[in-house]
């Protein structure tokens, strides 16, 4: 029976899983499965993505068929020909004879080195950033070379923006009824299997997984669909995140991952004691015994920690057999920009550390730490010094952390104003349109949030009328202040209402973007227009969570600061004439005369409360 998924109006999965592999590849242990993700796209033409593996061919083909509702199929896009994906194509072209195979001209070599049968009647070769048309549809093509393979291409549907990903994205572990990654807690249950799948399928080729990111952030992606696990159709940046780290070898947590190979026990004690003395230092350690542990998950934790210990046995008078194994893989998956540490063991001759040291020594961006530690059959009392100088060397690298007593002593517990004066904001002019009104207020929370889609946020505080008409309407224009931006400008969109004032007032000429909303051509760097996705009420304020769908540099003037208004535009504030006394406000200017200013008082000017007043 078949079992498909919906993931549009005309995209539905057509994959299948497999829980009876035990290994994948036939290397890496796959407890839980693994998905084939196969997509078929129902436009004026039919579209197939990639086939899946042998093993679940007649589930496959029947979700295709039911899927295609009696349609013909008329294209099947070949990303990647590693046979997971790959092995159903001969028995496709069989039952649909007149489908054609878009494929590159590296896909259809590896093609014909896989299986034998008529392609060439078969294929439409198609090059880097060529289009196909399928009706409403419109596929680009993206070479993405050793993402896994040197023939794997990502396609994107810019109509629905859909990035077809191949092996990216992808993980271990079957999909049980979920499609979407926002259907599970996927830190909590997927991130590791994640972590594991991409270190060891694609982690060697970092620098091709980046220069594939840098094509991929050029476009708008709202859904991504890899051959492997969950569709993401929201919060891509946490997978898209994790590869930018990845990729770069930058590490996720700082900690220390350490591994041993022991044969009775004695290396594991030494590695076990170092795990005690870094966490009283308050150092995150993570321990595995890589005769029990695959070597998969090892790798994985490696890609993950900041610090890796390798203790190891001498045997045959090299390194331990699984430790060997081990280090031999990380090497081989390109691990880099760590710092290292050895223990080595031998009851006679111990080679290990020399051995190990020599293999990482050979990796990029490898730091060997000197403090050494080894042993002769069993750790002595005499030794302990030795795992603690390597505790207290790799403990150099992780800042002291506060005790309670430090902090009770010098860090009072409470919320000060001005700690909060030491965060950096520019100064943005807020437009939006209702009907016939335009308006503008002055805000400094812009901040952007994601590449993929390009989203921003903004806070506006809610007794702003802007605020009430972007609620509204849902569109904004953010126009970014330059330092050329006189203190009019903050006074016209900063000091009045726009209930009884028309902002734009005497500004001649209206300039709007596409969404209609007007914004400033003067004074201004640079325009942002948006579209509101999501609105969290913060009490005073509403943060909106919004998509840019425009966006245009007009100047090369530095983008103004909060700092740099005080200090050189905001004119600075007269005392009161004679002896009067006062307040002023430290936002506009305002001065309030008197010997006292109420709790409750509120700028006449900026509506900043009496917190924002200081004594003159
Ligand atoms: Fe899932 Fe590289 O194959």
């Amino acid at each position: 029976m078949h079992c498909i998924k919906k993931i549009t109006n005309d995209l539905v999965w057509v994959g299948a899983n497999d829980r009876r592999l035990a290994f994948f590849e036939g290397v890496y242990s796959v407890p839980a499965g693994v998905s084939y993700n196969s997509y078929l796209l129902t436009d004026e033409k039919t579209v197939l993505f990639d086939t899946v593996d042998k093993a679940v061919r007649q589930r496959f083909l029947e979700n295709v068929e039911t899927a295609l509702k009696g349609r013909k199929l008329d294209y099947l896009v070949v990303q990647h020909v590693e046979p997971d994906h790959s092995a159903v194509i001969p028995e496709l072209i069989r039952l649909y004879p007149n489908i054609k195979i878009v494929c590159s001209a590296r896909v259809l070599g590896f093609i014909k080195q896989f299986y034998d049968f008529d392609i060439d009647s078969h294929v439409r070769l198609i090059e880097e950033n060529e289009t196909l048309n399928t009706g409403k549809h419109n596929l680009q093509f993206i070479m993405a070379p050793m993402v896994h393979w040197p023939e794997v291409m990502f396609t994107y549907d810019s109509t629905s923006k859909i990035l077809f990903s191949a092996d990216a994205f992808g993980h271990f572990g079957a999909l049980n009824g979920a499609l979407f990654a926002d259907e599970v807690d996927f830190a909590k249950d997927y991130m590791d299997e994640t972590r594991r799948y991409y270190s060891n399928i694609v982690g060697k080729y970092g620098t091709q997984v980046e220069s594939a990111l840098d094509k991929v952030s050029a476009l708008n992606v709202e859904m991504i669909c890899p051959l492997h696990g969950f569709v993401w159709r929201s919060n891509l940046n946490e997978i898209i995140s994790k590869y930018m780290l990845w990729s770069k070898y930058e590490p996720e947590e700082r900690g220390v991952m350490i591994a041993y190979a022991s044969v009775y026990g004695n290396t594991e004690n030494a590695a076990e004691i170092l795990a005690c003395r870094l966490r009283d230092k308050g150092i995150k350690t993570v321990i595995f015994d890589v005769s029990v542990t695959p070597a998969s998950e090892i790798v994985s934790a490696a890609f993950k920690w900041s610090h890796l210990v390798f203790a190891s046995t001498t045997y045959n008078a090299g390194i331990f057999v699984t430790m060997e194994a081990l280090i031999n893989d990380l090497a081989a998956h390109n691990i880099q920009n760590r710092r290292v540490a050895v223990i080595e063991n031998g009851s006679w001759a111990p080679t290990s550390g020399g051995l190990i040291r020599e293999i990482l020594g050979k990796c990029e961006k490898i730091n060997i730490i000197e403090k050494n530690v080894s042993i002769l059959s069993g750790l002595k009392a005499a030794q302990l010094s030795d795992i603690e100088s390597m505790a207290e060397a790799i403990g150099a690298d992780f800042p002291a952390p506060v005790t309670a007593a430090q902090n009770k002593q010098t860090v009072p517990n409470t919320v000060d104003p001005n700690a909060m004066f030491k965060l950096s904001y520019g100064l943005f002019v807020l437009t939006a349109r209702d009907g016939n009104k335009d308006n503008g207020c002055i805000i400094n929370t812009v901040m952007q949030i994601t590449v993929t889609p390009v989203k921003i946020t903004i806070g506006v505080n809610k007794a702003n009328y802007t605020h009430d008409m972007i609620l509204k309407t849902g569109k904004f224009n953010v126009s970014v202040l330059s330092e050329k931006a006189p203190f009019s400008v903050f006074q016209q969109f900063g000091f009045k209402s726009g209930k009884d004032t028309d902002k734009f007032a005497g500004s001649g000429e209206a300039f709007r973007t596409t969404n209609g909303v007007r914004y400033l051509p003067e004074f201004t760097n640079g325009v942002i227009s948006a579209e509101v996705k999501e609105t969290i009420d913060c009490g005073t304020h509403t943060l909106f969570v919004a998509e840019v769908n425009q966006a245009f540099s007009l100047s090369s003037d530095a983008s103004v600061t909060y700092q740099y208004y005080f200090d050189n535009i905001k004119p600075k504030p007269q005392p009161p004439k004679g002896n009067k006394k006062g307040f002023v406000c430290k936002i506009c200017g305002y001065v309030h005369e008197g010997d006292t200013l109420p709790d409750d008082f509120v700028c006449p000017l900026c509506k900043h409360g009496a917190a924002d007043f200081e004594k003159i």
